[in-house]
């Protein structure tokens, strides 16, 4: 149920599909991808998938595994030394203590917000997340049938939320509430003391916090995403979930986990079992490699990214086109609707006319028609190819708007 994967639109199909996967807005990726399938030189700005290669002595920790056999099941769970490693890593972070028996290691980050939401949610009970935000927990509280409640967060508060949005979305049925931080699309950072009063709030009212850490080592200049479990009181009612991926440039290793209170952690953990059996073997090892090996790689990552997001940023002040301040992961979500036309028809334009790839905000819950989100995945000169391309179209949709 990907978002590239090709949406059933027959009448048949849509009376054979459970209602709860007809979802909305499932097609513009599907269409951009094949719009880019036909078009030469098309530069990526698209998925939030690193161009840098796996530090290699990540990848020889993979081979050295392979050949040592590494080609069967693990422990559910995951391997008890990576466990080990990541609740280490954790609180050398300055995080919660865990131990490692209530940690879980997935086939990526991604399935385990599928596997939270199947075991806390009951239809009608409320997710509380933040609009735009990242778009599988969307769909895996549809598919979990409660009741999505979307905050909106704006350019006011560079697209991060505050304790008082939460409060006024809060209600009886209120049960989970998502955090993701730094923030996907946006590449904003809630502040240290606004996540205090958001946990304060959690507290008060009762809510589960699945606390998204998975981009919390790529930040610039002094933000700082905080662990959230490590905040008094805090630990028994957050789940935190995080992944080799970013940090490590391993997203095509498939390895994430989630750590959280030993009274839910049990339940959670049948269900990746029943789903992955256990998380491929080979990727346990190389992920055991990247958190115990040297980590001056992740400092190179995060620089490559801080790099290219001034040459990136430099280039929307020339093109007059605003940007909520990138402050953490390696997005820039821009307000491409200041060109004259809405952000979808922007992205559908500079890809078709520009052969620029990036994707309108709405894929990410975006309430408005106005941002897109431009990943920092490629290389500094081909950012700079990028704008250049980008300028022509602003060019074109400006002297169409002006009737030249
Ligand atoms: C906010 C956020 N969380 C989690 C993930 C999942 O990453 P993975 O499944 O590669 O661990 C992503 C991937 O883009 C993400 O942006």
């Amino acid at each position: 149920m990907s978002a590239t994967e090709a949406p059933a639109t027959s009448v048949e199909g849509r009376r054979r599909l459970a209602k709860r996967v007809q979802l909305k807005d499932k097609h513009i990726i599907t269409e951009m991808m094949d719009i880019a399938a036909d078009l030469p030189d098309v530069i990526k700005l698209g998925r939030g998938d690193p161009d840098l290669d796996t530090p290699e002595h990540i990848i020889r920790a993979g081979q050295a595994a392979l050949g040592a056999g590494a080609t069967h099941y693990t422990h559910p769970m995951g391997m008890p030394e990576l466990r080990q490693a990541i609740v280490d890593n954790i609180a050398a972070y300055g995080g919660a203590r865990y131990a490692p028996e209530h940690v879980v290691v997935t086939p990526g980050g991604q399935q385990a917000m599928f596997i939270i939401a199947l075991g806390l949610l009951d239809p009608g009970d409320e997710l509380l997340i933040p609009c735009p935000g990242y778009n599988p927990y969307l769909q895996a509280a549809e598919l979990t049938e409660a009741k999505l409640v979307e905050i909106r967060t704006s350019i006011e508060t560079n697209f991060t939320l505050t304790a008082e949005m939460v409060r006024a979305h809060i209600t009886p049925r209120s049960k989970v509430l998502i955090l993701i931080n730094p923030g996907n699309p946006t590449g904003t950072v809630i502040p240290p003391d606004e996540v205090e009063r958001i946990c304060a709030l959690a507290k008060e009212r009762d809510l589960i916090v699945v606390s998204d850490e998975i981009y919390a080592r790529i930040v610039y200049d002094d933000n700082k995403a905080i662990p959230v479990a490590a905040l008094p009181g805090m630990q028994d009612r957050t789940i935190t979930l995080s992944g080799v991926s970013k940090a490590y440039a391993m997203t095509g290793w498939r390895v994430g986990y989630f750590a959280g209170p030993p009274d839910l952690m049990p339940a959670l953990a049948e269900i990746h079992h029943a789903f992955a059996i256990s998380t491929s073997a080979v990727g346990q090892h190389a992920a055991l490699a990247a958190l115990t090996g040297p980590q001056d790689c992740v400092e190179e990552i995060r620089q490559t990214f801080d790099e290219r997001r001034k040459v990136l940023c430099a280039g929307l002040d020339e093109l007059g086109i605003p940007y909520a301040e990138p402050q953490g992961a390696f997005y820039v979500y821009a307000k491409v609707a200041e060109t004259g036309v809405e952000a979808t028809e922007f992205c559908r334009r500079l890809l078709s006319e520009g052969r620029v790839m990036i994707f309108p905000g709405r894929i990410y819950g975006d309430y408005t028609d106005h941002y897109a989100r431009m990943s920092l995945t490629q290389t500094i000169p081909r950012i700079h190819e990028a704008l250049e391309r980008m300028a022509g179209v602003v060019d074109a949709i400006q002297r169409e708007s002006s009737g030249a």
